[in-house]
């Protein structure tokens, strides 16, 4: 019996790299105690969101018996929580934007799904810097489109405008960023971006419509070292923002997040339409009405970036005492070392013969390096040193 789509029956049979690691941790950590693994697979935030969130829970609780106090609403969400929002985003990127130029979305997963409904023809193209998050392609492909990775600076993992330029040609869309990136930890500076917007401007204009720039930009709130996300909507009228409060808020099972337009655009009000529209009939409806509170209420605050901060220099001291090769991560919460040997799949196997689970970097179209997510407790990561030497050695 043919239960799927030949798509869907493919996929579910192949599973991804994180989900396979994440399965053989649980059958290792029922084997041999949790104590005894060092699960480094998953970017699932571990840090208590932070005191405002449970307030304003508290909040809505009292007001959870009122009429319509879940009641459905406009498809771009809450008019005064687009404001607010749009008031901190006006700070953070250093121009107005007003309530309409934002879209409160089921996280940023959601909100860029509904960007590629609302822009793409079956048959265009989207375009990634990789190595990249692996959903990415899925998202195009929900959509009818091409997924294509472009490469980056051999090590440092920074953009390489020349390769974007040989990529983009008349059926690309859209192009996503993301800075901080999962999974090298590379955050992309004010030049490069502006002179990608430069690009993308010459391009979007010989091809007579817009070449999207989608950022993705969930961990924006966490660098290190003075390192700065610069704004984008500044920079480029196709400039999308997506984001979310998943890793901001350890928030991710919440689903809030949203979309930006840049006040740079003319027709954005088109785009906006079309954005709203597209929520409703992917059977979103709306972002979730009390993730849209809490975020509301919670602009600006974070979790505590200095405990991210503490975790990467011991898993740093780690690392460079076992020998691995490392871009140092400057945001978000991942390593990406090389894998010893070269052969990331056969080296994530050895890690896990020691008890210590990673991805392999294949999973983001990065082979040859492997991901460790940091985003577990310190003693985790001493725990783990004695096995990453191990394994370097054998
Ligand atoms: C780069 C990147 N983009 C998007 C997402 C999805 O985030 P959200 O929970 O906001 O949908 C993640 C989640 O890990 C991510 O790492």
């Amino acid at each position: 019996m043919q239960m799927l789509s030949d798509a869907v029956a493919e996929n579910v049979g192949r599973g991804s790299m994180i989900r396979a690691m994440f399965e053989a941790g649980a059958a290792l950590k029922k084997q041999y105690g949790e104590e005894a693994v060092c699960d480094f697979s998953l970017g699932n935030p571990d840090l208590p969101p932070p005191g405002i969130v449970a307030r304003t829970l508290r909040e809505a609780a009292d007001k959870a018996g009122e009429a319509f106090a879940f009641g459905y609403m406009p498809n771009a969400g809450l008019p005064d929580v687009r404001e607010a929002l749009a008031r901190h985003l006006s700070t953070e990127q250093g121009l107005a934007l007003s309530g309409e130029d934002v879209l409160l979305t089921c996280g940023a997963a959601g909100g860029l799904n509904v960007l590629f409904r609302a822009v793409l023809n079956p048959g265009d193209e989207v375009l990634a810097p990789a190595p990249c998050f692996v959903e990415y392609g899925f998202y195009a492909a929900n959509h009818g489109a091409l997924f294509r990775t472009v490469p980056t600076r051999p090590d440092t993992f920074a953009l390489d405008l020349e390769a974007v330029d040989a990529a983009v040609n008349a059926r690309t869309r859209v192009l996503i960023i993301n800075s901080p990136n999962n999974p090298t930890g590379q955050v992309y500076g004010r030049e490069e971006l502006a002179a990608l917007c430069a690009l993308l401007r010459e391009k979007s204009e010989r091809f007579g419509r817009p070449v999207y720039l989608a950022s993705d930009e969930p961990y924006r709130f966490l660098v290190y070292d003075g390192a700065e996300v610069p704004p984008l909507l500044p920079l480029y009228p196709y400039a999308v923002l997506a984001s979310s409060f998943s890793k901001s808020l350890s928030l991710p099972g919440e689903r809030i997040g949203y979309l930006a337009l840049s006040p740079l655009a003319e027709h954005r009000k088109r785009l906006m339409d079309g954005l709203a529209l597209c929520n409703r009939i992917l059977g979103f409806v709306n972002a979730p009405i009390l993730g849209q509170r809490i975020a509301a209420a919670a602009l600006g605050a974070s979790v505590d970036a200095d405990v991210y901060r503490q975790r990467r220099d011991t898993m740093a001291a780690a690392l460079k005492d076992a020998g691995y090769e490392f871009l140092m991560p400057r945001g978000a919460f991942y390593f990406f070392p090389k894998a010893p040997g070269g052969d990331d799949v056969a080296f994530v196997e050895r890690l896990r013969a020691h008890l210590v689970l990673a991805v392999p970097g294949s999973g983001f179209a990065g082979p040859g390096y492997f991901r460790l997510a940091y985003c577990v407790d310190e003693k985790v990561i001493e725990r783990a040193a004695p096995a990453l030497k191990k394994a370097f050695k054998e």
